[in-house]
């Protein structure tokens, strides 16, 4: 089938845990199954479970994550599949590896005020990195580099989920990643 391959590119959303994320990412998926693409979700917590169980939140180990996670989206993209990345991926130059390594790379920052990740705290993790119980807490006590220049910055506090999604797959049309 001509150009099939051409199909695949990742959408990789960066942004503070509890930004919405995986969330945003979810829907998305529904919507381009819903248009009878290929899609799969890369969720952080998930493949972190998955592939690397022993890794934790040092720099070194992130990245290390966050490397793997890059040559699974590879993988997938060169064989026409849509891969969703939805992990903190908290450093610029890690993200710059993967678009490097996939090429086809549309960079999505979910960005929320970290006062309102803190009051959303999906995981009750902030709560406990607040009181000192976590240490290296993405937003608290580790940085979070924001992206330089993103295809697309979302805005999960001023914005419905449904409403992000419907700004991504806009986003997608102007790229050409996706047909109107
Ligand atoms: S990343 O920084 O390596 O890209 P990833 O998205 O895979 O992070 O995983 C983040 C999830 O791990 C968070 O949603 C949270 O549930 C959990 N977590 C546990 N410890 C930490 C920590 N120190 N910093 C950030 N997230 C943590």
């Amino acid at each position: 089938m001509e150009g099939m391959r051409e199909h695949g590119f990742a959408l990789w959303f960066t942004g503070l845990p509890s930004s919405g994320k995986t969330t945003i990412a979810r829907l998305i998926e529904h919507e381009l199954r819903a248009r009878g693409l290929k899609v799969e979700v890369l969720d952080g917590d998930e493949v972190r479970q998955q592939l690397s169980p022993q890794l934790g939140f040092s720099k070194e180990e992130r990245d290390m994550h966050i490397r793997r996670i890059a040559y699974v989206a590879k993988l997938l993209v060169r064989n026409g599949i849509i891969a969703i990345v939805a992990a903190i991926s908290p450093y610029r130059e890690t993200r710059q590896y993967a678009r490097d390594v996939i090429g086809r790379f549309v960079e999505v920052y979910v960005n929320c005020p970290v006062e309102v990740c803190i009051e959303r705290d999906v995981k009750g993790l902030y709560k406990q990195a607040l009181r000192g119980e976590i240490a290296n807490f993405t937003g608290i006590s580790d940085p979070y580099e924001e992206p330089l220049a993103p295809e697309l910055v979302l805005y999960s506090h001023r914005e419905t989920p449904a409403e992000s999604a419907r700004r991504v797959i806009t986003r997608l049309i102007e790229l050409g990643y996706l047909r109107a």
